[in-house]
């Protein structure tokens, strides 16, 4: 997979991705990401990527220029025999539509992707209605930049691909893969400051193990974030779980 971000602060993405999964996607030739800083794509004199907005307001808003030309070099580098729906350009910004793994499951099916990192304070309205396929927001909070959302998304992304993870089991198991949370992780000692790891763990006992495992997750994904459960498919042995636990609370 080649991931292109555009963006106008190319140093914030240099330790993230000299570590980690994204090195190791690299290393493992498995992904490439390639940033672009949008400056590049200016032709005045100061390089001028950002103006005043027309109609006045505060701040500044991205120049439509840089993009579009940013957008049409990534895009000539990659070749034709793209999937049906070409190359997915998505502008980060707090207007999209809200990240998930669904959305990070569906965008791991492309071989290539482009990331417009937009700014807070506006991007020329163009760039939305005639360069993006696609708007992707994080959450419900402000960043100055979507710097850090491109990497969040990216990362997101890669890891899904086969062979970038250490283990492929791991992908499938994490919160969110299954539609539950993640049940309690143990490691040794079996008992640290006298808190004892649970009894069944050390039984050997996969079925037994298993099923405590499945427990754990329903129950916590409950308590926490019982809305997930209604998108989760679940068995009628998963119910008994909930109907048990709803009892003795
Ligand atoms: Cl994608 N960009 C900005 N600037 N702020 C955000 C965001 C993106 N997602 C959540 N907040």
């Amino acid at each position: 997979m080649q991931i292109y971000i555009l963006t106008l602060f190319p140093q914030m993405f240099q330790s993230p991705l000299s570590a980690g999964i994204f090195k190791r996607a690299a290393d493992r030739k498995l992904a490439e990401i390639n940033i672009r800083n949008t400056r590049d794509y200016t032709h005045d004199k100061h390089h001028t990527a950002d103006d005043y907005p027309y109609g006045g307001g505060a701040g500044m808003v991205l120049k439509p220029e840089p993009i579009f030309e940013a957008v049409e070099a990534a895009k000539s580098e990659i070749p034709q025999k793209q999937g049906v729906d070409g190359v997915p350009i998505i502008l980060l910004t707090p207007q999209g539509r809200l990240f998930s793994q669904q959305i990070a499951l569906e965008l791991s099916q492309y071989s290539h992707l482009i990331l417009i990192c937009g700014h807070y304070e506006g991007v020329d309205e163009r760039v939305r209605e005639h360069l993006v396929t696609d708007e992707i927001s994080i959450g419900d909070y402000v960043l100055s930049g979507g710097e850090l959302a491109a990497m969040v998304v990216a990362e997101a992304v890669l890891r899904l691909i086969p062979g970038v993870l250490g283990s492929e089991a791991s992908a499938a198991d994490d919160s969110h893969a299954t539609g539950l949370l993640e049940y309690p992780q143990y490691t040794r000692p079996p008992v640290y400051r006298s808190w004892a790891v649970p009894e069944v763990l050390l039984s050997g006992n996969h079925a037994q193990v298993a099923k405590w495992h499945r427990e754990q997750a329903i129950t916590r994904t409950l308590k926490r974030r019982s809305e997930l459960l209604e998108k989760t498919n679940l068995s009628s042995s998963d119910r008994q779980i909930i109907d048990r636990w709803q009892q003795s609370q």
